[in-house]
């Protein structure tokens, strides 16, 4: 069949932000549901993933459209939520490379925050179009509640000093966007040109606890993914699909949550998964989704499918999961296919990390936990540190002594400075530390990316006094 604007798949929708900025809150609001409540510490430590029958997009904008008028055609919305926690780099880096749209929530309170300038920073990267929602609106000095009104409504219920309060926090947001690079205006102050312009970001009030602006947001990213984003949201046959986590479930044994982008997947399918050690060929048991707007991460009423149609978020059942990598492709052996291509075709991921590296063989190594984290790093210090600090060698998981050895070349090349493992959230052993010690190799560790780089900065400025 031909690929039509008529006949889009659901946008892929990830919420980023500083930690505690209301992102799950907002969610909730749109679900109605208490996933907030039940974390740990009210801290997202996991992807999560909800999708949003069309049936619920027209119903949670209907007053907003009363006056918009949008015909949504929309087959509905998948909504990736991320953890906003410093420690959690990694996983804010792979759902801001699976989304179509992005929310960036900012805390009207605080303004812009450390996580906050990071996520924008990804998504600049990969010239991902975004809004922003002013969360917390709420807040402002005797707000009077309109419960899940569209926020021009509710604003102009508010008396004067709360608008006051709200219009010069929202300029403060604004200013410090400005000073990220960043253009933006209250949605509907927006001048045509600035709709034109791909660069532009919309702010949207909103309040995650009494609702007000959560309308205007919903039926903006629709409105955005119809106007702007139709070219690369038309459905096709073909599998895209990512591997969200991999987790042990009660009953279940181990699973594998994918995010479907695009094409089918079915039960019975011959699906292609890579790990560190080779790609790994199994036959889907299994295809599990909660029930429409219903949080993935967490454990509920599952419906089974025989197929399943992207964008949808899934888990798969099927034998020797185990050492599945997060953040990798998922292919199917089609008819036609040779399992060998793709075999190839699924490592190609890491293949493609590999070549990412520094050229001239002069650089240091990285290791970590995750190819996501991995990702991560590797992005981190391309773009985020001058001059771009080389690369010469990766990996994930534990530290071996093999790996000190391979890195204490960097002294014979006259590069002492590059004898050193960046060493995210992976264990080290013993006998590589003792190695490092004798060849004179630097490892540094951290579960923080950032705190990686501090130490590593610091180690290069105090080799080149
Ligand atoms: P992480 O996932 O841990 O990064 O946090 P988050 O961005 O998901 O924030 P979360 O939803 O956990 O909300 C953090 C706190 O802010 C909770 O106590 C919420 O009740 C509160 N909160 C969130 N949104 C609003 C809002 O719009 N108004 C008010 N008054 N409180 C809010
Ligand atoms: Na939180
Ligand atoms: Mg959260």
């Amino acid at each position: 069949a031909a690929r039509t604007r008529d006949d889009l798949r659901c946008p892929i929708v990830v919420i980023m932000g500083h930690v505690d900025t209301g992102k799950t809150k907002l969610l909730d609001k749109i679900r109605k549901t208490n996933v907030q409540e039940g974390e740990a510490g009210g801290i997202t430590q996991q992807i999560g993933a909800t999708y949003f029958e069309k049936s619920t997009l027209l119903t949670q904008t209907a007053r907003l459209n009363e006056t918009e008028k949008f015909d949504l055609t929309l087959p509905g919305m998948l909504v990736i939520d991320t953890p906003g926690h410093e420690s959690f780099t990694n996983l804010r880096s792979r759902g801001s490379s699976l989304c179509d749209v992005a929310i960036l929530v900012v805390d009207l309170m605080h303004g812009l925050e450390q996580q906050t300038i990071e996520s924008l920073h990804m998504l600049k990267n990969r010239g991902t179009p975004f809004v922003v929602a002013l969360n917390k609106v709420d807040r402002c000095y005797s707000w009077k509640t309109c419960k899940d009104m569209p926020i021009r409504e509710a604003l102009k219920e508010q008396a004067e000093g709360t608008l006051q309060e709200f219009r010069s926090r929202a300029s403060d947001a604004k200013l410090q966007l400005q000073e990220q690079g960043v253009n933006s205006n209250i949605y509907w102050e927006m001048g045509d040109d600035d709709w034109e312009n791909s660069d532009f970001v919309p702010l949207v009030p909103t309040s995650a606890i009494t609702g007000e602006g959560v309308q205007d947001i919903l039926l903006l990213l629709c409105q955005i993914a119809q106007r702007k984003l139709w070219k690369q949201l038309m459905w096709c046959a073909n599998l895209q699909a990512t591997v969200l986590e991999v987790k042990a479930i009660d009953g279940l044994g181990m699973t594998v949550d994918v995010l479907v982008v695009n094409g089918h997947l079915r039960e019975g399918d011959r699906a292609v998964f890579c790990t560190l050690e080779g790609p790994i060929v199994t036959e889907i048991r299994g295809l599990l989704t909660p029930p429409p707007s219903r949080e993935m991460r967490i454990k509920s009423e599952y419906i089974h499918h025989k197929e399943i149609k992207g964008a949808l978020g899934v888990k798969v059942i099927g034998n020797g999961l185990e050492k599945v990598m997060a953040g990798t492709s998922v292919l199917v052996v089609g008819p036609d296919d040779e399992v060998e291509d793709i075999k190839a075709e699924v490592m190609s991921d890491l293949t493609k990390l590999q070549d990412k590296l520094s050229t001239d063989k002069k650089g240091v190594m990285v290791q970590a936990s995750t190819l996501g984290a991995l990702e991560a790093l590797l992005q981190f210090l391309r773009e985020e540190t001058k001059p771009p600090i080389p690369v010469s060698a990766i990996g994930i998981g534990r530290i071996h002594k093999r790996d000190v050895t391979k890195i204490s070349i960097m002294n014979e090349k006259g590069c002492p400075e590059y004898a050193t493992i960046l060493a995210f959230d992976v264990p080290i052993e013993q006998a590589a530390r003792e190695q490092a010690e004798e060849v004179n190799v630097k490892i540094f560790t951290a579960d923080i990316i950032y705190h990686l780089f501090d130490q590593f900065t610091r180690h290069m400025e105090h080799l080149t006094e």
